[in-house]
């Protein structure tokens, strides 16, 4: 049955940011079951879909607990991202999600990615040749620009808008920042007033009340969370709280039943090593704030079992769980991705 995205935004207006190599498949079960709205696969080749490898089709793998969900496509050509849409609706996906945001080198230089930003007619093209291809809702994530001098987000959106596409996302960067300063927030609340479209804002949220807070300055329909979420799995249960009862419900700090929630979850595709690593990358970045992070992350990369590394999580998880967060949003993190 057609999903209808924009009633699912105003029953909860916090999406999880697509971010490659974490938000898979076991990564978004698990924030679906902690209060994130719609999710969206990382961005996936249309070309690799065309060779249909293995790695491709893995990565557009979802549940049905994950409702609605979109998988991501990125590419140059119309017609090869039409028929990657169309692979997409004979998933049963719900939707189509354009990747016009990304910034590294390789997808760039082919014209893909935020390199679409600079041509508003290619724009207008790669939106009008999706929209046929499929019947499914089409959205797209975008930066603000390509660069500061071309910051053109109000056109493509209502260009997005003409084409009749569902929302447009910005991360309030252009290409040209990457990942450096902040997310322009005013910028996204401008494009807001001057769009007929949906607008989601995206970039730098990392507590529930800066969530709630940027939704309802700026306006937009719907606020994306990526990295926020590797510090602070709760974040989008605390800001539906926030939203709908004034409050941040208590949330009892089980990183236990997160880390066997995740590693039952990674052992559904993936053999003992990978979700050992996985397991890894997260204790890590969960670890930001508390005391004793850094000792903590030292350790647990040098550990060599699947086994031990549960163990080694658990003991320091189960110390800190009623301790104090730190602020640490000041620190690089994870300051490169695809969007
Ligand atoms: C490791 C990493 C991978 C990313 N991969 C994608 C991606 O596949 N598609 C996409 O549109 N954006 C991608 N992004 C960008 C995020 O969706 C988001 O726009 C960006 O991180 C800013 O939001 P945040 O400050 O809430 O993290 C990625 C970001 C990171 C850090």
């Amino acid at each position: 049955m057609r999903v209808d995205l924009l009633s699912e935004l105003e029953k909860n207006p916090f999406v999880l940011a697509p971010m490659a190599g974490i938000t898979d498949c076991a990564f978004r079960n698990m924030m679906r079951r902690l209060g994130c709205g719609v999710v969206v696969t990382e961005l996936v080749s249309a070309t690799g879909i065309e060779y249909a490898s293995r790695k491709t089709h893995q990565l557009m793998e979802f549940t049905d607990e994950q409702r609605p969900v979109g998988i991501q496509l990125f590419g140059e050509d119309p017609e090869i991202v039409g028929r990657a849409a169309k692979v997409v609706e004979d998933r049963g996906a719900d939707f189509v999600d354009l990747n016009f945001g990304c910034p590294v080198p390789k997808v760039v230089k082919k014209g893909a990615g935020s390199a679409i930003l600079r041509d508003l007619q290619a724009v207008a093209e790669m939106f009008r040749g999706v929209r046929a291809a499929t019947s499914l809702p089409v959205t797209v994530k975008i930066r603000t620009g390509w660069d500061e001098s071309s910051r053109n987000a109000v056109e493509v959106a209502r260009i997005a808008y003409e084409e009749g596409l569902t929302w447009v996302a910005i991360h309030g960067r252009t290409r040209a920042a990457g990942y450096s300063g902040l997310a322009d927030w005013d910028f996204i609340a401008d494009v807001k007033a001057k769009s007929k479209i949906p607008i989601l804002g995206n970039g730098d949220i990392v507590t529930a009340e800066m969530a709630v807070r940027r939704l309802r300055e700026t306006g937009v329909d719907g606020v994306l969370i990526g990295r926020g979420c590797l510090k602070n799995p709760w974040i989008f249960r605390q800001a539906l709280g926030i939203l709908r009862e004034g409050q941040a419900p208590e949330v009892e700090r089980d990183f236990g039943g997160l880390f066997a929630q995740l590693k039952s979850e990674l052992h559904r595709v993936a053999e003992d090593r990978v979700v050992m690593l996985q397991i890894k990358k997260f204790a890590a970045w969960y670890s930001s704030g508390y005391p004793g992070a850094s000792n903590f992350r030292r350790t647990i990369f040098q550990v060599e079992s699947l086994e031990d590394t549960m163990r080694t999580v658990a003991e320091y998880f189960d110390g800190i769980r009623e301790l104090i967060q730190a602020d640490t949003s000041s620190e690089a993190f994870l300051m490169g991705g695809h969007g």
